[in-house]
């Protein structure tokens, strides 16, 4: 099954959103399968963010996701990269869907609560940067089979 990587930032944290985002994950139908709070140091951040070298805004997203904890996730399901990444919105909160976790509880690209990986193969990148392969847990959640065939 699909698996995408997950990191609410450390404003979801801050502003007490986490429960509200991991239920919106849940009630979805995805299953969460690795979860750790942590600090991200500032090497772990450069190599999460390593596409976005270079650009105006890298430091300033090293210095914000390094700032304080935020939730390492792994949630697995049917094309969960692509459709975790609906449910988040667009990256500027401004331009996100009113109803979306960033249109609906941030303002500013700056400040955008949550990451999820953008491709299959990121997500394999960044869950390998995050977790090693015994910290994601396989198992069965009664009601699998009414969230597909
Ligand atoms: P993410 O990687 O965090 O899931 O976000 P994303 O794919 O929607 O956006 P991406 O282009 O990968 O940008 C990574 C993060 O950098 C910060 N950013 N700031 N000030 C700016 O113009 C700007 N642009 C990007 C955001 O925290 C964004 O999520
Ligand atoms: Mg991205």
């Amino acid at each position: 099954m699909e698996k995408t990587f997950i990191m609410l930032k450390p404003d979801a944290l801050q502003r007490d959103l986490a429960g509200e985002i991991i239920a919106r994950l849940e009630k979805k139908g995805f299953k969460l399968v690795a979860a750790k709070l942590m600090r991200v140091s500032r090497e772990l951040a450069e190599k999460h963010y390593q596409e976005h070298k270079g650009k105006g805004f890298f430091e300033p997203t090293v210095a914000y996701i390094t700032s304080s904890p935020v939730m390492a996730m792994v949630w697995e399901g049917k094309n969960v990269v692509a459709q975790a990444r609906s449910l988040m919105g667009a990256t500027n909160p401004a331009q996100a869907d009113p109803g979306s976790i960033r249109g609906g509880f941030a303002v500013d690209v700056s400040r955008n609560l949550i990451h999820g990986s953008d491709s299959v193969e990121s997500a394999g990148r960044e869950i390998g940067l995050y977790f090693s392969a015994e910290e994601i847990l396989s198992y069965s959640k009664a009601g699998d089979e009414w969230l597909s065939e």
